[in-house]
């Protein structure tokens, strides 16, 4: 099959309305959790993203059915009997972990394949392991495959997480619901995602308290009371972060509905700070910008922190603005490939490990560059917008995995965009 690329004419403006799609962060784990309810649970508001039909593959091959019904996925749990998740797909996509905990509540064991690059006891999914294990479950590896068994059931635990790890936590949330007694999760993260998933699995019968601050309380309930449940997916706060950033490089205004401002706290105080006007609604965020755009410092952190997943939005801002900005990434090794990228259409950025050292210039130029990854790739289109002249945007598949219909919503705010097989 031929490329796709998507082909920018520069010194656009993006003015207008846009709607966020359902979070892919939460959706993920919403899938993966309808499986300690068996039977058929429906999800709303899920976004039209190639991750979501590797989660739904996932789930297929496990047994499950999945029907897709425009923004909504009907899942019957009720016919899972394997509780394999195959290599295949967990490289595909590292959030399919996330079938760990709900198939360990399910079945008392689980057969996952390890994340590449993963090793029990080293990085990655380390606090995964951790927070099971004190549920009850053990550990091992036979080649390359994760197994996990509970040979006494799960019971409840008080556990502190060593980093409010996302992933970690979910996957200790969705074991714990089914847990005999209580468990208590502290240092949690605390991401709205999270939130969203502990309503999923209350409105299925857990009762979980604390959900998006540090400390959960889980009550176990037996899995026989847990069932299936209709809920819609959290609206995504990365995207509305990322058409934000769309208006405040370009003047905007533009207008992000589908989203609680709450949930962007940090990442609308940056676009303050950076001489951006923002105005906020019951479910919508607002940006305009009159004043040239200013440096300022970011340092990534867990949630109520700034965002990893917008660093490199911020990134393109920071260097379109007045001075140097430092920007520091906390969260991810290696998240700075955009700067290189961006460094090809003009951007002044200098690296020192985890630091980016960004001094502003008065403008980019068009280029051929590549995405290499998700976020990236978004801000690379971004900065085709704001830049002179023609850009072509490379390696589409990581904007796929997680922005519905990027070009046409962009395109509907004003940009000269198009997607076409090179
Ligand atoms: C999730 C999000 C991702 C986001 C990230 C942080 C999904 C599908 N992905 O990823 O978009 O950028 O949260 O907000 O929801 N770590 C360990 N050991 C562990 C677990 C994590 O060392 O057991 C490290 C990771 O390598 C990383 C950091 O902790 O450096 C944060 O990871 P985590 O919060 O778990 O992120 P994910 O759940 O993978």
């Amino acid at each position: 099959m031929a490329e796709e690329v998507i082909i920018v004419q520069g010194n656009g403006v993006l003015a207008g309305d846009v709607t966020v799609s359902g979070a892919k962060n939460s959706a993920l784990k919403l899938m993966a959790a309808s499986l300690l309810g068996s039977g058929e649970s429906v999800l709303r508001n899920v976004p039209l993203i190639s991750d979501i039909g590797i989660m739904a593959e996932v789930l297929e091959r496990l047994g499950a059915t999945v029907v897709r019904e425009g923004h909504s996925l009907r899942i019957d749990t009720a016919p899972v009997a394997s509780c394999e998740t195959p290599y295949e797909l967990v490289t595909k996509m590292r959030a399919s972990i996330s079938v760990l905990g709900p198939l360990i509540g399910r079945f008392g064991r689980a057969r996952v394949a390890m994340p590449g690059g993963c090793q029990i006891g080293a990085r990655k999914i380390d606090m995964h392991l951790v927070g099971l294990e004190a549920l009850g479950v053990r550990f091992e590896v036979d080649h390359g495959v994760l197994v996990a068994e509970a040979p006494d059931g799960l019971h409840g635990a008080d556990v502190t997480l060593e980093f409010p790890s996302v992933g970690a936590t979910e996957n200790m949330l969705m074991a714990a619901v089914v847990a005999e007694g209580t468990t208590l999760i502290e240092n949690a993260a605390c991401e709205p995602e999270i939130a969203d998933l502990a309503a999923m699995l209350n409105a299925m019968g857990a009762q979980v308290q604390g959900a998006g601050t540090p400390h959960i309380e889980v009550q176990g309930v037996s899995l026989g009371s847990m069932h299936p449940c209709d809920h819609a997916t959290v609206g995504d706060r990365i995207e509305a972060g990322t058409f934000l950033v769309g208006g405040a490089l370009t003047g905007g205004p533009v207008t992000v509905h589908g989203i609680d401002p709450a949930f962007l706290r940090m990442a609308i105080m940056k676009l303050e700070q950076m001489g951006a006007q923002v105005e906020t609604g019951a479910d919508w965020v607002r940006v305009s910008r009159t004043e040239p755009l200013r440096c300022t410092d970011i340092q990534t952190l867990p949630h109520p922190g700034f965002p990893t997943d917008l660093q490199a939005q911020f990134m393109l801002l920071a260097a379109l603005a007045d001075g140097t900005s430092v920007i520091t990434e906390n969260v991810f090794e290696n998240r700075f490939m955009f700067a290189a990228e961006l460094m090809r259409m003009g951007a002044d950025i200098t690296l020192d490990d985890h630091h980016a050292l960004v001094r502003g210039v008065a403008s980019l130029q068009g280029a051929p560059v590549s995405s290499t990854d998700l976020r990236a790739g978004a801000a690379l289109v971004l900065a085709a917008i704001a830049a002179e002249g023609e850009s072509r945007i490379h390696h589409l598949e990581h904007i796929d995995r997680g922005y519905e219909d990027y070009v046409g919503k962009l395109a509907s705010l004003g940009a000269d965009i198009s997607r076409v097989s090179a």
